[in-house]
């Protein structure tokens, strides 16, 4: 590709907004100012748009074995899901099989990305069987470019649930191999009691998704998580809080000087219990882990968010149709596999609610969606940044674009939308992926495939980002 100026927007970072023009050569960000020009540059025109760095989405789960069925979305899709909200480069989750290696891991998830990924990526590995030769195989993972893994403390009875001498092992490991340690926090023991005394008494129906995990289930294990990690002297990062016992945890970490980095996600925010309470199995389509929760964990969320408690807002994007998946557990809500499709509304229910409401700023919004995540998870400033010399990754936020969400208008290939019927204000009109127009006005524009593996590594920081 050539140069392309931007000119008349707002650009709008994690630091600040200000009036100035974008000029991108060969993929990158070569400079930022007042009244740029340059020879034989396209010019793209910005005015009334605001100029943000695109977003990274580092929770997603693209065809995906779980739950004994595999998600909806495959990287094509999935990836086009993302672009049409604005988000130029995910991390996914790469399970290792049960008797496999971490190497075939990456190699699996390198084959499902191959000639579908419109977007760049990276991956992390979740580790399911921790033999010794995967404790010594751990610190080629960072060599790789995949610098984080993800234990899992839920999802007992399945081979992703992980003891907590195994989690804790992962953890003394983790600072030497140079990979950061994410969990996903719920007690799977207590879970899987109190899902087979629910079933006992005759209770099916999808609403006893939540009640079999309350929030204190989340907030126990998130506690037991992060003092693990303190023993261990290392960084944790916990995935998709969901509510408010559990973001103190966080909290009162941080109030000790620990380094603890936390994820919200856009269903904890915009869909609640009552969802899952719908009549009849119509609640099997609010079915994801940790479950939505009453809306009065909301305000601490938010004020997570505002602070700094909670620092990266990730889609989570796990899409399984209603049709012959969620319909797995009619008569069992244990059988419905966990998972929202998200990824294509997070940044629009971030704004909407979030922004346009007054509850964080404009460069909260842009820090949580992209710039911090691109520091925690080792991709700085490559992605997450507009500067010179960074990815020419890049969203035009139009705040004034208004979407009515319909299965219809979806770009992911999932027979429902959590959202339907739901309006967001704000969203992407166009999205760059180091300079290549990959999506505009609710149209895929890029080429499958063209999305790049990136390396991650904390070389910089060693594990302690900055955000
Ligand atoms: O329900 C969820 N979140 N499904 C995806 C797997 C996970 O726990 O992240
Ligand atoms: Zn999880
Ligand atoms: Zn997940």
């Amino acid at each position: 590709m050539g140069k392309m100026l931007f000119t008349g927007g707002t650009v709008v970072t994690a630091d600040g907004s200000f009036t100035a023009d974008v000029l991108v050569e060969d993929e990158k960000i070569v400079a930022i100012g007042m009244d740029l020009s340059a020879d034989g540059a396209e010019t793209v025109d910005a005015s009334g748009k605001l100029i943000m760095p695109g977003f990274i989405d580092a929770h997603t789960h693209m065809s995906m074995p779980f739950g004994g069925t595999v998600t909806a979305d495959d990287w094509a899709t999935g990836t086009a899901a993302a672009a049409a909200g604005g988000t130029t480069t995910i991390i996914d989750f790469a399970l290792q099989e049960e008797g496999g290696t971490l190497a075939g891991a990456v190699e699996a998830w390198t084959e499902k990305a191959r000639g579908k990924a419109l977007i760049d990526y990276g991956f992390h590995v979740a580790i399911t069987d921790l033999r010794d030769d995967i404790k010594s195989e751990l610190p080629s993972l960072a060599e790789k470019g995949v610098a984080s893994v993800k234990i899992f403390m839920a999802y007992k009875g399945t081979p992703l649930y992980t003891e907590d001498d195994n989690l804790f092992e992962v953890l003394q490991l983790s600072k030497e191999a140079g990979v950061l340690v994410l969990v996903h926090a719920e007690n799977g023991d207590v879970v899987a009691k109190l899902q087979e005394q629910a079933l006992a008494r005759g209770d099916t129906a999808p609403r006893f998704h939540a009640l079999t995990r309350p929030p204190e289930v989340e907030a126990e294990a998130t506690g037991r998580a992060i003092r693990l990690a303190e023993v261990a002297g290392v960084p944790i990062l916990v995935v998709h809080v969901s509510c408010a016992p559990a973001l103190q945890e966080i909290h009162r970490a941080h109030e000790r000087g620990q380094t603890v980095y936390a994820e919200t996600c856009p269903q904890y925010f915009a869909l609640s219990y009552n969802d899952l309470a719908r009549e009849g199995f119509e609640g099997a389509k609010y079915v994801c882990s940790p479950p939505l929760r009453h809306e009065s964990n909301r305000p601490a969320l938010w004020n997570g968010l505002k602070v700094g408690d909670l620092q990266i807002f990730g889609s989570d994007h796990c899409s399984f149709n209603y049709r012959e998946q969620k319909e797995m557990g009619r008569d069992d809500f244990t059988l419905i596999p966990n998972g929202l499709p998200g990824a294509e509304e997070r940044a629009m229910v971030l704004w909407t609610l979030g922004v346009r409401e007054g509850r964080i700023s404009e460069n909260q919004f842009v820090a949580v969606l992209s710039t911090n995540q691109a520091r925690i998870y080792g991709a700085y400033p490559e992605k997450g940044a507009l500067v010179p010399g960074a990815d020419a990754d890049i969203v035009l936020w139009d705040p004034q674009l208004s979407t009515m969400v319909t299965v219809g208008n979806r770009h992911g290939n999932v027979d429902y939308t959590p959202y339907e019927g739901m309006t967001f204000e704000g969203g992407p009109a166009s999205v760059y992926v180091r300079g290549n127009l990959v999506y505009r006005d609710g149209e895929i524009m890029g080429e499958y495939g063209s999305g790049r593996f990136i390396q991650r590594s904390f070389t910089a920081t060693g594990l302690e980002a900055k955000v």
